[in-house]
């Protein structure tokens, strides 16, 4: 694992746009794992300017991201759709049918995850996976639990993250209380995982989740057991450590 230590959050967003830069020019059909909530928005705003001023091209990638929440259309501004067109396709010359997130109004939640793992494998899987980390220690919407789970599965939201998320929201009360999620099984098999971190109140959620025991309690931590991460987190995410 690589610990990248940046000053702050825009020299940590830049930094982790070199690095996807880098993947999709030297594979332009990349399969790119992508990620939502706050701390990629200035990664994407990193790739949309490189999109813009050095010609970053994105016609060839592929990308699944990680989670959705149930019950919420395309069109709804909280869906994770709605965000990665707002915040990066709508934005960049990717083609709309690589796009790929879970469907969050699938009638049949169990074919709509066998679904997401068949569309991820024939894919050829992931080549980088970005993650975020949750304050209760979730990667995508795996929560923390007695067992990891390894594919694609509807999960019931932590308080926490309920909590957590819902600034987006009017109320607490407007939060879905369940997302499809990839599977820590599928994340671990991405061939690269780029995990960002920023901010103090991470601070010690992420020094559990790369120093501590290696514990579904603690889902991130599953990560110390992959053999390419790239963690880039600012200096009050690692102010712990
Ligand atoms: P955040 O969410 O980027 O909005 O802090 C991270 C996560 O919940 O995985």
């Amino acid at each position: 694992m690589k610990i990248h230590t940046t000053k702050n959050y825009d020299a940590m967003s830049r930094e982790a746009a070199k690095i996807i830069a880098a993947q999709v020019v030297l594979k332009p059909d990349s399969v790119l794992g992508l990620a939502t909530g706050s701390t990629p928005l200035g990664l994407y705003a990193q790739l949309i300017d490189k999109f813009k001023n050095v010609n970053l091209d994105f016609s060839e990638t592929r990308t699944v991201n990680l989670d959705e929440y149930q019950g919420l259309a395309p069109t709804h501004p909280q869906s994770y759709r709605f965000y990665m067109d707002e915040n990066l396709f709508s934005k960049i010359n990717i083609r709309p049918e690589n796009t790929h997130l879970p469907d969050g109004l699938a009638a049949d939640p169990v074919a709509e995850c066998a679904r997401y793992d068949a569309l991820i494998r024939s894919l050829g899987g992931i080549d980088l996976q970005l993650l975020g980390i949750g304050h209760d220690g979730h990667i995508g919407f795996n929560e923390p639990g007695d067992a990891f789970v390894n594919n694609t599965n509807l999960t019931t939201l932590d308080e926490r993250t309920i909590e957590a998320n819902k600034r987006f929201f009017a109320s607490a009360a407007d939060v879905p209380r369940r997302a499809y999620t990839m599977g820590i099984g599928t994340i671990m098999a991405a061939r690269k995982i780029l995990l960002l971190v920023s901010g103090e109140k991470k601070a010690d959620i992420l020094k559990k989740a790369l120093f501590g025991d290696i514990t579904p309690r603690v889902p991130a931590s599953v990560l110390q057991l992959h053999p390419d991460v790239t963690v880039i987190a600012d200096k009050a995410a690692l102010s712990a450590l």
